[in-house]
Parts: C-alpha cells; structure tokens; sequence
C-alpha cells in the first residue's frame, strides 16, 4: 500500500517519535555511542561495546582571516588540491598539506570592497585543459580562466552565483561543464543547466522545479553504452503538496541524458528534452515517516553503473539525521517503468526521458510529456526499504564514502561524516548495519565548509572557516593489542606484530569483531 503523499510534521511527530526513538535508543546504544560528551572511551573487551577511538587534530594550515566560504577541487590527475577562498585560490600538496601557489583574484570589482562585494571563490572545475575559476565578484559573477602565462576572463552567467551564501553547484562532465545557479541577483532563475563545452547549451522548463536548492551532480558512465549516459543531479523543493501537516519540503532525484542537445527549432530549442524527477524517499515508508532535507550526497561509482551507489544526508523537522543509500539501477527502474504524475493516457515512444542522439528530432508528444508531466508517479526507495540505514541525533553537513579493500581482500565502505561541531566520525557499512569505528574533533567549534577525500592515500582533507587539516584515516598505532585491533572493525587496519594499516592476511574481523580470531596466533606485546 502506497504511503499518503504528505509528511507529518511535529505536534504528530512528538507522540510517534517518542515510542519509536525508545526503541532505536535501546538499538543504538549497542551499536554506538551516543553521547554528546564522548571523551570516555568505553571499556574493551566485549563484543557488544565498541573500540570507539576519540582523538583530537588541532594542526593544519591556518588562514590569516577567517573565510566565510571555502570550495575545494582536486583534478583526478593530479596531487594538488585547489582550495577557493575570498580573493584568493591556493594550491597545496595534498601529500604534505603544503602551500604551492596562489592566484591573486583581488579587486576585480573596483568599485566595492566591502562584503558582500569581495571577490569569493564559488566555483573551481577544469574545463578541458584549463582551470576556470568562478567568483561571486561582487555581485558580478565572473570566470577565469587561469594559466601562467595571465588570466583570461569570461563573462559566462549560471555558473558562480552572485554571493557565495546563494546555492550553486558545477560539474565538469566528458567535456562538458555544467552548473546550477541563479541568473538573477536576487538569487531568481536558479536552474541546472550546461552552460559551456561542446554540446548545446541546454536549460530547464521554469514550472519543472520549486524554489530549489541544489545538492549534488554526477555523471554516471556506462563504459558498453555511452550515448545511453546520463547525468544526475539532487536537490530539494518546495513541496506542491499543500498540506498544513505536510512537511514544506521534499527531496528529488532527477536527471537529464548527456546526449541531450535540446528540442527542435521553436519547440523546446535549448531546453533539456529528457529532463525527469522522482521523490527520494529516506526513512519509514509504512510509518509515513521521512526525513525530507537533502544535506549532502556522495555517489559511488561501481565499473557496472547498476552498481554504482549514492549515499544521501537527510536532516528532518526532529532535527535527527539520516543517511539513505541508492542505487542507480533502482533510481533507473523508476524513470523507466513509473507512470508520469498527472498524466494517464498511452505513453507515447519513443518513452519519455529516453536517450536518443538527435534530440532535435523526437516527436512533439514525446516531448510535451516531458514539458508538462516530468515528475514520476513512484518514488525512488533507499536499499534498506524499510528504514534509514543509519540515523543519528548528531547535525551532520557533509559525508564522502571511501571503499576499503581488506585483509580478506573483501571491500568494505566506510562513511565519514562530518558534524557542524567539527567532529568527523567514521562509520562502517557493516551489511545493513552501521557501526561506528572513531570520532575526531579537528575543529572546536566550526563547521566543515569542504571535505576532500584522498582514497589512494587514505586521507580526508577537511576546510574550516579558520584552516584546512588533513585526517589520516589509517589511525592503527592507537591499538595496543591484537583484541583492540579486531575489536575496532576498522577496515584500514590489521593485526600482525602490531596493529597496523591493513595488509594481505592481516588478523582482522570486521563483520563481528570477534576476537577469537586473535588466538590463533602468537601475540604481540
Ligand atoms: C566574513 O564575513 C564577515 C561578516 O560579514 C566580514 O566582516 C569578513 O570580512 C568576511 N571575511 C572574509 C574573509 O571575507
Ligand atoms: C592581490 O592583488 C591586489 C590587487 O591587484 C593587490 O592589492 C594585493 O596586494 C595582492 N595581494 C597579494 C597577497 O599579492
Ligand atoms: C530544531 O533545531 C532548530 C534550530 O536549532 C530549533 O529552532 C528547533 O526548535 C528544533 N526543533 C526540534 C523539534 O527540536
Ligand atoms: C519494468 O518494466 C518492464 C517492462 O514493462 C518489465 O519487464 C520489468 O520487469 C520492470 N522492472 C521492474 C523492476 O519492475
Ligand atoms: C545543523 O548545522 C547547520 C549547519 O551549520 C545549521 O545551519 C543548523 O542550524 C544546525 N541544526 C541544528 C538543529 O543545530
Ligand atoms: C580547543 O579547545 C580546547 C579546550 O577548550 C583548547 O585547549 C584548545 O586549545 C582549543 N584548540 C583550538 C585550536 O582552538
Ligand atoms: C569558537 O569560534 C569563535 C569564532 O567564531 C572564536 O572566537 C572562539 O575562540 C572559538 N572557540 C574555541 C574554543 O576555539
Ligand atoms: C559473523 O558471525 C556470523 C554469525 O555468528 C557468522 O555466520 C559469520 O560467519 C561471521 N563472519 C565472520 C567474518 O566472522
């Protein structure tokens, strides 16, 4: 039976959640630790209570002021780390956390130098060979084009918005880039569009979306299908739903075809021809139960693109939150076999939303489903179904996901989310059940502004108002014996004659941390 279409909000929610939160209490404090105060560390030695491992990292680079908003960017082929601030990108080595270089960006805007008129960074991405920077240049979003030999600018619109407080998001995908941001100053007109590149410049249907605010974008390659590409992008809305119980917001996945150039002369020229959004739906569909505040996403992507997973922070109105996990073959099913909401005659073909490589030519009653109808009847269900896969009363903001290869040669995932407290915790993905391996403070009281993980190195670089710092996440040297080393089921660590980062054969149990596994071997000291 399908859940009513509106989400309760708190007077209903106090009564529900109450019966309900004892019980995921009780769940949880197996599993973790819930404490705000976590500085004592729970005592080894059974399998139900977990090696939480609590340290502190002060260090890093610290700015000389403090930034209100920092992006970074990290080319695939390269070690630097491109790091975006007012009047300023810098360049470090990811390696050492080293200063490299800056790009002076300062006074652009000649006029103003005051805030809101300082020139900060908004967008860093590679456009073919070149690094184009992108900054709300006092409400005069400009780009440049940056290379030694002087900087060349371009007055492209909808990629940096006008202030740095205003949504935006970017993505350098197979040549192309594109971007979701206003085109207005007062932060109107705010839409996903490819806005530079070889393919048409392509935008939305204003009635598609409500007030959105754009979370995340990918491109999800199919190496044997590459015109059959597509390009996912999350946000939320305004929900229409016009309930005085019904939560204002909603979460969406929606996603438009790479080979996308558009309609055809004078009907729907320039605008996306395979444009389609479903509702993503996190928390307990029988109880009607969601977390609807998209926070942060992070995709995953598998060699099959079937496999390939996105992990999404939710935040609700109970101000808990939750992270959901998709697949992209689920997300898939619903945009191939959902009836369009609002619309119930025959579908025509080809379908609606289907990629063809000349989308000037699809026939008119394809695309008017399109125009009028882009919005799914089904809604897009996490792998979990029935609930969350974790949930939590820590205000996380952001989350990437490492995959971990193990002693067992087995790949685990590891969550790393980030509080607004400064704290990141790192939390196995143990089958359906989370497990929180460590927490560390790496700020004292601010929040991450950005987070870059480093897989091959098995760093997290994490950008505060104050610093940048850089987390090792193979942290084994804190285990002094072989029990605490398998008690952890941290998957970057192992035990031989010590605990240390993760080699073939290594002692390790990292389902059910259980420390029989240890005896079978002489131990260390
Ligand atoms: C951050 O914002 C504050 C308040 O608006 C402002 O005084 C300060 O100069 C800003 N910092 C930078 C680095 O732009
Ligand atoms: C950056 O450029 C501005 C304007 O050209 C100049 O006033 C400022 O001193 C430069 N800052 C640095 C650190 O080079
Ligand atoms: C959630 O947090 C916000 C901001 O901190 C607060 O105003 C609100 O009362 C909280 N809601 C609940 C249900 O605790
Ligand atoms: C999607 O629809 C096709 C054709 O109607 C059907 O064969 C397939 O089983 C459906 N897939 C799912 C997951 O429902
Ligand atoms: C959670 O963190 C965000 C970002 O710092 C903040 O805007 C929000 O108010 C916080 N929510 C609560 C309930 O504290
Ligand atoms: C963080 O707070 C602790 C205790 O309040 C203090 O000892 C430490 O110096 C602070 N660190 C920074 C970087 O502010
Ligand atoms: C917390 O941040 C404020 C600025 O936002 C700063 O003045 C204060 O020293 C910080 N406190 C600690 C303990 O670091
Ligand atoms: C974990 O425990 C379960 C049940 O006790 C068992 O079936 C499974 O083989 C164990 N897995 C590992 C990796 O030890």
């Amino acid at each position: 039976m399908r859940p009513t279409r509106y989400i309760y909000t708190i007077p209903y929610l106090e009564r529900k959640m109450t019966r309900f939160l004892v019980n995921f209490y009780l769940f949880l404090s197996l599993t973790l630790v819930f404490s705000a105060d976590l500085k004592e560390i729970p005592i080894l030695g059974s399998k139900n209570i977990p090696r939480l491992l609590t340290e502190e990292i002060m260090a890093g680079l610290y700015y000389r002021v403090r930034q209100n908003h920092s992006v970074f960017f990290k080319p695939e082929d390269s070690e630097d780390l491109y790091v975006g601030v007012t009047d300023f990108v810098y360049t470090f080595d990811m390696d050492h956390l080293q200063f490299i270089d800056n790009f002076n960006v300062t006074g652009q805007n000649q006029q103003c130098s005051e805030e809101p008129c300082k020139n900060v960074v908004t967008v860093i991405e590679k456009l073919q060979d070149k690094l184009l920077v992108c900054a709300a240049n006092g409400l005069k979003p400009q780009c440049w084009e940056l290379s030694p030999s002087g900087n060349i600018q371009h007055k492209w619109r909808g990629i940096s918005p006008f202030s740095y407080s205003q949504n935006s998001l970017s993505l350098f995908a197979d040549g192309d880039l594109y971007a979701a941001a206003p085109s207005e100053v007062d932060g109107s007109l705010l839409q996903f569009r490819r806005v530079a590149g070889n393919r048409n410049y392509v935008w939305m249907h204003d009635s598609w979306v409500s007030e959105p605010t754009f979370i995340s974008a990918s491109l999800v390659k199919r190496a044997d299908d590459p015109d059959n590409e597509k390009i996912y992008f999350f946000f939320r809305e305004r929900n229409s739903y016009h309930n005085p119980e019904a939560d204002p917001w909603i979460s969406r996945v929606a996603r438009v075809c790479k080979v996308d150039e558009g309609g055809p002369k004078g009907f729907f020229q320039n605008k996306w021809t395979s444009f389609l959004k479903s509702r993503l739906i996190c928390g307990f569909p029988e109880e009607s139960l969601y977390f609807n505040h998209l926070q942060d996403i992070y995709v995953v992507h598998a060699e099959n693109w079937r496999q390939t997973r996105v992990y999404a922070l939710f935040t609700s109105s109970w101000n808990f939150t939750a992270v959901c996990i998709y697949s992209i073959e689920m997300i898939e099913t619903v945009f191939q076999n959902s009836s369009f909401t609002g619309y119930d005659q025959e579908i025509p073909r080809p379908r609606p939303g289907t990629c063809v490589k000349d989308s000037k030519s699809l026939p008119w009653g394809t695309i008017s489903i399109v125009r009028d109808h882009p919005e799914m009847t089904d809604w897009v269900h996490s792998i979990h179904q029935t609930a969350p896969f974790y949930i939590s009363s820590h205000n996380y903001t952001k989350i990437v996901v490492d995959r971990v290869k193990a002693a067992d040669q087995r790949e685990y995932n590891i969550l790393l989310l980030a509080t607004d407290t400064g704290l990141i915790h790192k939390v196995l993905e143990a089958g359906s059940e989370p497990f929180i391996i460590s927490q560390t403070q790496i700020s004292n009281n601010s929040s991450v502004q950005a987070m870059k993980l480093d897989s091959k190195k098995k760093k997290l670089v994490v950008g505060f108002s104050e610093k940048i710092s850089t987390m090792d996440l193979q942290t084994c040297k804190k285990y002094n014996s072989c029990e605490e080393c398998v008690l952890a089921r941290d998957p970057y660590c192992s035990w031989t004659t010590k605990c240390t980062a993760t080699v073939l054969g290594g002692i390790q149990n990292i389902m059910n941390g259980s420390i029989s596994v240890c005896s079978t071997t002489t131990k260390g000291n």
